[in-house]
């Protein structure tokens, strides 16, 4: 009898075709949502100094952007708005000229086939930088730490479900909310049905951690908390079973797709929500996966295109059928090249 087993597992590494025949995921541009920051004014295009190669955008950048993404058959934007004033209540997160409401048209009517995602929220509209509707005697009482004020679970929800009616009536396919409030996707389920939007769907963050790969995201989009932290609303990253809680409340109250949040600390989540739902599941690459990468690349450290793709296939191999991340457009590029 031989010593060697009939089964050798090298035998199927052997030369590159023979890898790819016989591999388990595959990394595919179709797969990808490029996230985009909007801000006013004209011409502007500037660069995020934390995440080199990602831009804040006017809305006049948007044609060209479009026909960029559409040249890279890269399917779908999730839209962030950089508000030309913030109030308490985050009053153009609901404008009908809001940059968000301008920005979809804009994308609609250059790329109808674009899907257009758009993330519902209050951080970056409100003055104090916090998801929702401060107050001092909250029925329900959310957050410490923000100079004895607390966030009011239940008023945000009229309010977030009035900015997903205004996303929907400009023309988003998809909202997205990524607020951690309770009850929220059933509050902007009836507010959409109630004003016929019943074919734009729900993707929710239904399971989004309190985290430190947030930071580089809050220089893009203008939305760290004046005071206090959100762990108060976002998930303590030392659970998982509450995760999969999360996401069973937000499929009962209607979420069509579910979302995962960061992606690269949470590969474990991503695969037991794979395994547990039976939803299309996106998982979100957040800006410092991104710009930890970037960095390292910076300085020689790591390989940018090898590291960033190894990232990715491990975020599909974990069990995500889409993610969100700001290497779209580079990971389209690089898997071309082969
Ligand atoms: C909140 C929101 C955040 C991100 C997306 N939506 C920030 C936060 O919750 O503090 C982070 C995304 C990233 O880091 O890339 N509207």
């Amino acid at each position: 009898m031989s010593q060697f087993p009939a089964y050798r597992p090298r035998r199927l590494r052997c030369g590159p075709g023979l890898r790819t025949l016989v591999r388990e995921t595959t990394l595919d541009g179709t797969d990808l949502i490029y996230p985009l920051f909007l801000t006013h004014g004209q011409g502007i295009r500037r660069e995020i100094s934390a995440m080199p190669g990602q831009f804040q955008l006017s809305i006049d950048q948007l044609p060209e952007e479009m026909d960029e993404l559409v040249s890279l058959g890269i399917p779908g934007v999730l839209l962030f708005g950089l508000p030309a004033t913030k109030d308490a209540v985050g009053s153009e997160d609901y404008a009908a000229e809001g940059i968000i409401q301008q920005g979809v048209r804009a994308i609609k009517a250059r790329a109808p086939e674009m899907v257009v995602i758009t993330d519902v929220c209050m951080c970056e509209y409100t003055d104090h930088g916090h998801c929702g509707i401060l107050r001092e005697q909250p029925s329900h009482c959310l957050g410490k730490g923000m100079d004895g004020l607390c966030l009011d679970n239940d008023a945000t929800l009229e309010y977030l479900a009035r900015v997903a009616v205004s996303h929907a009536e400009a023309g988003a396919d998809i909202v997205a909310p990524s607020d951690m409030m309770d009850g929220r996707v059933g509050a902007i389920r009836e507010a959409l049905d109630a004003q016929s939007y019943a074919c734009v769907a729900i993707l929710s963050y239904a399971a989004k951690y309190a985290s430190g790969f947030y930071g580089p995201f809050r220089e893009a989009a203008d939305s760290a908390p004046q005071s206090g932290d959100r762990s108060g609303y976002q998930m303590d990253s030392h659970n998982a079973r509450e995760a999969l809680r999360e996401i069973q409340l937000d499929i009962d109250e209607g979420a069509d797709m579910i979302m995962v949040k960061p992606a690269l600390s949470y590969l474990d989540i991503i695969r037991r929500a794979r395994d547990t739902f039976n939803r299309p599941l996106v998982a979100y690459s957040v800006s410092g996966e991104y710009s930890m990468i970037k960095a390292a690349a910076a300085n020689q450290w790591l390989d940018e295109r090898r590291c960033a793709l190894e990232l990715l296939t491990s975020i599909k191999r974990a069990g995500a059928d889409a993610i969100v991340t700001y290497w779209a457009k580079d990971a389209v590029r690089w898997l071309k090249e082969g």
